[in-house]
């Protein structure tokens, strides 16, 4: 397969893990672009990447890059993405990959008409624990899908300023943590929930700082998913079936989930993948989708779950600046 030449545009805590599992890789980011220049330079020099562009614009224009990992704030990615994906470039946003769907099919026709890859980053879609699971629950063993129950509280700071809290930043629980739950749901859910119903507690600063969510699909299949931004919580996934119950901890980047059978409480525990190798997962799924070799990005899965969040902001009366 190519060798491709990513470039991450931002270069803050997560496009850090990103250039650690590109050397675990035994390879090197391209380049890196980012809004405060000295930070890329340094970021340059501690990841050996031979390419610092001085504006965030000179990526679009090299021809020599193949991938951009886009790892600033929500509220950025969507302008972003229209600029990348006109210039020809295959596309890794970080999450929540845009503020809403709109953004999001604006970004997808664009990647449909030049052929590009388009997709999230969003680790649940790549553990090898989760592509296991998948075919455990599709084996029929456990019997048909009810009922998920999802948790994940951070506790933040009470800083209405920063990127939690803060409107401007695109802050808020549901597109920072929330979005991991509905993704975990839509994962294993056969079809898309289509009824919702949620309570939501703002901060002061008018975001999201808690929420319950409720959804159903077409087919009965239930989810309830607790999020704050001010509390911890275990992040916990339990999938309920007929037959039996999963359990997964530190779900986003799991790599354990232990199975009750209820017939005679016989316990399995699935080990598949490793937490640590989360992104260096994202970037081989994202080389062979990109090379055309089929791997599946989920970009519809990605889609359904904005579709989600779109419409439960709507019921909260939550727009950001940008959607004003
Ligand atoms: N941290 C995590 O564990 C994690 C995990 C998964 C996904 N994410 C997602 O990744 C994204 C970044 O998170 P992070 O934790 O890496 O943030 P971070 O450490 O604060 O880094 C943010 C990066 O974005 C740049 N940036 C900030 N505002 C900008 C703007 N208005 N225009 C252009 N660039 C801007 C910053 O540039 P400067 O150097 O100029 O400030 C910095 O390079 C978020 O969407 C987040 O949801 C984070």
């Amino acid at each position: 397969m190519k060798t491709y030449n990513w470039v991450t545009l931002g270069c803050g805590v997560i496009a850090n893990q990103l250039a650690s599992a590109m050397q675990q890789e035994g390879r090197s980011l391209y380049g890196v672009a980012n809004r405060t220049y000295n930070k890329a330079v340094d970021f340059a020099k501690k990841y050996n990447i031979s390419k610092v562009y001085e504006n965030i614009q000179d990526i679009f224009a090299d021809e020599n890059v193949d991938i951009i990992y886009i790892s600033t704030p929500h509220n950025t990615h969507s302008q972003y993405l229209q600029e990348a994906l006109q210039h020809g470039k295959h596309i890794l946003c970080e999450k929540s990959i845009t503020l809403n769907s709109k953004e999001l099919e604006n970004a997808k026709q664009l990647a449909e008409k030049h052929h590009l890859i388009l997709a999230e980053a969003m680790t649940i879609y790549h553990m090898p624990l989760y592509k296991k699971l998948y075919n455990i629950m599709k084996s029929g063993c456990l019997g048909n899908l009810k009922m998920i129950q999802m948790n994940f509280g951070s506790y933040k700071e009470y800083d209405m300023s920063n990127r939690f809290f803060n409107p401007s930043l695109a802050g808020g629980a549901l597109l920072d943590i929330g979005v991991y739950a509905l993704s975990f749901i839509r994962w294993f859910m056969s079809v898309t929930p289509n009824q919702i119903v949620s309570q939501v507690k703002m901060a002061p600063s008018g975001v999201d700082e808690q929420a319950g969510i409720l959804l159903m699909n077409s087919t009965g299949e239930m989810a309830v998913v607790a999020l704050t931004l001010n509390a911890k919580q275990p992040k916990r996934g339990m999938i309920a079936f007929e037959k039996g119950y999963i359990e997964i901890y530190e779900y986003p980047r799991a790599e354990k989930a232990v199975i009750t059978y209820t017939e005679n409480s016989r316990q399995e525990i699935i080990e598949c993948g490793q937490t640590d190798n989360a992104l260096r997962y994202e970037i081989l799924d994202m080389e062979q989708a990109v090379s055309g070799m089929g791997n599946e990005m989920h970009l519809d899965y990605t889609s359904d779950v904005m579709s989600i969040m779109t419409e439960i902001r709507k019921t909260w009366g939550l727009s950001y600046p940008e959607e004003q």
